[in-house]
Order: structure tokens, then sequence, then C-alpha cells
């Protein structure tokens, strides 16, 4: 297959919330083309068996290969905590996924070197975080807390809800108890609750968002290798999604700051 600097970039989710993955790399790569898939007939994976995950993540591996793309971002840390290695494999354009992302950023944030992870539960159980973050730093200490009401809550736009705020105190208690000083947002849609979440841990405590980390991780990546888009038009984006574009479209545009267009629903 032949790579060119004017292919798009593919990013994939479970369902919207890579979305907060797009919006960083919009912001820091405005010419590049983005090939956006997000699952949103079996949203949500957090709950799924690693073999139903694997099977999911490999079928749109190849749905975004086939369109040719340049590079592939794993947005969802679910599919990046169980099926990394089957996207790798599959893949010959290079593969980033948010959990290499949100390990760089918890290894340059953390001073104490005492860092939370939260996450879906198969992330949490998967122990990725463990590993990638003790693989970087074997110093670190991790304390992790799966949090599986945040989808919901997020999904139904709870963002600074009192609801929220309550399962949010239940759910990070435990961790500031360790003393940590940064919390890696180990879920796409945990970026959308940053204010509600710094407010129940305070200033001592830093968030690791890994949009923005995989932005700059993006932009190095196809600088080092030539493939930045030289182009001086604004990048095109389509979205590619297996259910009900109109919710799509309705939470999408909230996930991406702006109102969303070029959606197409894909029939498997
Ligand atoms: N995209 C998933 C993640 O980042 C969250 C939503 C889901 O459970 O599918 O872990």
């Amino acid at each position: 297959m032949s790579v060119s600097p004017d292919l798009p970039i593919g990013v994939f989710d479970s369902g919207v919330g890579g979305l907060t993955v797009v919006r960083a790399l919009m912001e820091r790569l405005p010419n590049e083309d983005i090939l956006y898939f997000g699952d949103t007939a079996r949203v949500p994976y957090g709950v799924k068996s690693v073999e139903t995950i694997s099977h999911y993540a490999t079928q749109i591996t190849e749905f975004l290969l086939e369109r040719k793309v340049k590079l592939l971002i794993v947005a969802c840390n679910t599919m990046a905590a169980v099926a990394s290695q089957a996207i790798h494999d599959l893949s010959p354009v290079p593969v980033l996924d948010v959990i290499q992302a949100g390990t760089q950023g918890a290894v340059n944030t953390t001073l104490n070197k005492r860092v939370g992870v939260i996450g879906t539960l198969t992330t949490i159980n998967s122990q990725a975080y463990v590993h990638t973050i003790q693989q970087a730093d074997a110093d670190i200490r991790i304390h992790s807390q799966a949090c599986p009401l945040f989808v919901p809550l997020v999904e139904e736009g709870w963002l600074d809800h009192q609801v929220t705020r309550i399962t949010a105190i239940e759910y990070l208690q435990p961790l500031l108890q360790h003393g940590i000083d940064s919390l890696v947002l180990g879920c796409t849609h945990y970026p959308l609750l940053s204010p509600l979440l710094q407010e129940v841990v305070g200033d001592k405590v830093q968030l690791v968002d890994s949009a923005i980390t995989m932005a700059e991780q993006v932009e190095s990546l196809l600088d080092e290798t030539g493939m930045a888009n030289p182009k001086t038009t604004a990048g095109e984006h389509h979205y590619f999604v297996t259910d009900v574009p109109q919710r799509f479209q309705a939470v999408g545009g909230r996930f991406l700051g702006r109102p969303l267009s070029n959606v197409h629903v894909v029939n498997w």
C-alpha cells in the first residue's frame, strides 16, 4: 500500500467520545483531512468482553484501511486497552492510541509519582495503564478506579449536574486518599467533565487529558516522517457511524464544540 502525505488520518472510537480527540487534532493540525469512525450502534464497549471488543476493533480497522489513511488513531481507551495488538498486526500504517498518549501525559505531569487513572470497567480491569506507565517510569505508583457511570452521565449531557458531582466524589475520594498529584482521564468521555472533576479533586491535582497529548504526538510523527499534509486549505472531515446520525450530530456537536456535517451511515 502506498502512503502519501495527502491521505487523511483515520480516527476511531466506540461512539461519539473520540470526537474530543478530533477536536484537539483540528485545533493543532487544521489542514489535515480526517475520517472518523464511531460505532454508535454497538456503544458502549467499556462493559463488553475482550473477544467482542477485539472483533469490533478489527472490523473498524479494516474499514478505515480500505478507505486509505496514512495514520490510525485509536481514540477509544477501551479498544486501546484490549485490542491494541490486533490493530497493530493488521495495519501497514502507523497506529497511535490514547493509552500511549495518556501515559506520556502522566509521566510528564506527575511530580510526586503518584498517579490516579480513571476509565471504563474493561480499561481498568485490563491494567493497560498500569503496565504502560510502569514501563515508562517504574517508580510511579498507580491507583486506578473504574467509573462506569460517567459515560451515561456525559451522554445525557449532565456535565455540571449534582448527580454527576456526587458520583465523582464517590469515585475519586479513594484516589485522593492515596495522595495523587495527577489524574489520567482514561476514557474519551471524561474530558467533557473536566471542570467538574477539577473542582472535586482540587487544584493540587492536575488532570491529564490524552486528547491534547495525542494531538502533539500526531504532529511530531507527521513532521518526523514527512507525512504532514502540504495543502494550505482547511482539512475535510468525514464521520462514519453505524446508527442514528441525528443523535450523533446532536451529541457529537457538543463533543466537538461545533456543528457536525458530512455524517455517513455504515450498514454492516
Ligand atoms: N470510548 C470508550 C473509552 O474511551 C468509552 C465509551 C464506551 O464504553 O464505549 O473507553
